[in-house]
């Protein structure tokens, strides 16, 4: 894999090359649902800020030490991490690659209302979300240290963007254009024919920087890439790493139902999603009113109750 630095220059090219395509298709995050549906989404033209743009004072180090955790997840915070996932696993390049749910932006996208909390939501508790559930670890405190560098470099790559305000190619994974039924078998034959084995090995344990598709080491069942359209979208657009672009729909949809019908962690908590109703179809687990759609197998979590980031909690429950 080549070094992050050099990486960065071609997305910067590719973000501006994407241009005014990107923002028309970029739909359907995750579970925003009706929420984000009545807010009136302005189009800006933006570059992020690059690495060599973070300031040399105490914020650029708080930034500096929040990108090196992003990049370095588990190798940093072992105790919060239990997978062999880092945050730029799925958040490629650094959280900049448009096609990779992208983080820029995000500071300026919270607080919101998310369907799967039934609840509006700040952005150290989306970033929880995405240690507990796509990471299979433990929500890091709010107040400390690591989260504040975290949600400063997030900031940093959110320079200039208003709030309320879509960019191009940012939020969420890219909506695929229809549901295709993926089917298992064939996605099988193509785990081998299109070369993810030699990466992410025969078991999906992968390779350390490479990470696993599945097995106690890999994302939870309740992790958006657990869903196979947002599983398709990722794959179809950012994979083979070495010739992304290069599958078909149909192929990116089998491939996420070989993938996600294999054994991986569970989320403790997860049957309290969506509790307002309004589950995707393609959700793999029973909700209120749904049904799990092609369950996997579970294994079991270490710490069940640093699984659960609990929802906002009101003034007046709490006693002084
Ligand atoms: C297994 C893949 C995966 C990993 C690993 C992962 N994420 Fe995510 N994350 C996603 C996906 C997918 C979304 C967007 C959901 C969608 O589009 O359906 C997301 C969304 C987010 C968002 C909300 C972005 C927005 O503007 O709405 C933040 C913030 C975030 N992730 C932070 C992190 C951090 C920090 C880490 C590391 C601790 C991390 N993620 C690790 C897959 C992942
Ligand atoms: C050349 C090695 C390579 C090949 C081939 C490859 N991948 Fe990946 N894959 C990676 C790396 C490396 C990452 C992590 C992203 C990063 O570090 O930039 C990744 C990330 C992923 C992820 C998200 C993170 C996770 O572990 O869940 C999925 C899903 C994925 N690959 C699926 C596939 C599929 C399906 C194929 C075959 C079509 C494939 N990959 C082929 C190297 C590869």
């Amino acid at each position: 894999m080549p070094p992050v630095s050099r990486l960065v220059l071609p997305i910067l090219a590719a973000l501006s090359a994407m241009g005014a395509t990107a923002c028309g298709g970029s739909a359907a995050p995750e579970s925003d649902g009706a929420a984000t549906a009545a807010v009136t989404f302005h189009e800006a033209a933006w570059t992020p800020p690059r690495e060599a743009d973070i300031p040399a004072d105490s914020l650029g180090a708080s930034i500096r030490r929040g990108l090196h955790l992003l990049r370095f997840t588990p190798e940093s915070l072992p105790a919060y991490a239990a997978s062999n996932l880092r945050c730029t696993s799925c958040h490629q390049d650094d959280g900049l690659r448009p096609t990779a749910a992208p983080l820029t932006g995000s500071h300026a996208r919270f607080p919101k209302y998310m369907g799967r909390s039934g609840a509006v939501i700040a952005l150290a508790d989306r970033v929880n979300y995405c240690f507990t559930r796509s990471l299979a670890g433990n929500a890091i405190p709010v107040g400390s240290r690591e989260m504040t560098d975290i949600l400063a470099y997030l900031a940093f790559i959110s320079k200039d963007v208003p709030v309320g305000t879509k960019i191009a190619g940012a939020e969420g994974l890219i909506a695929m254009p229809e549901q295709l039924d993926g089917d298992a078998v064939r996605g099988k034959e193509l785990y081998v024919a299109k070369t993810c084995v030699t990466c992410h090995g025969p078991d999906g344990a992968g390779n350390m920087p490479i990470p696993p598709l599945w097995g106690a080491k890999s994302y939870s069942i309740g992790a958006s890439m657990a869903r196979i359209e947002r599983a398709a979208s990722f794959i179809m657009h950012n994979m083979p790493q070495t010739a992304p672009g290069t599958l078909t729909a149909q192929e990116a949809f089998d491939l996420a139902a070989y993938i996600d019908a294999q054994p991986r962690p569970d989320s403790p908590g997860k049957e309290s999603d969506f509790p307002m109703g309004g589950a995707p179809e393609d959700t793999p687990y029973d909700t209120q009113g749904h049904k799990a759609f092609r369950p996997p197998p579970l294994l079991p979590r270490g710490n069940p109750k640093g699984a659960i980031v609990p929802n906002p909690r009101v003034t007046r429950d709490v006693k002084p």
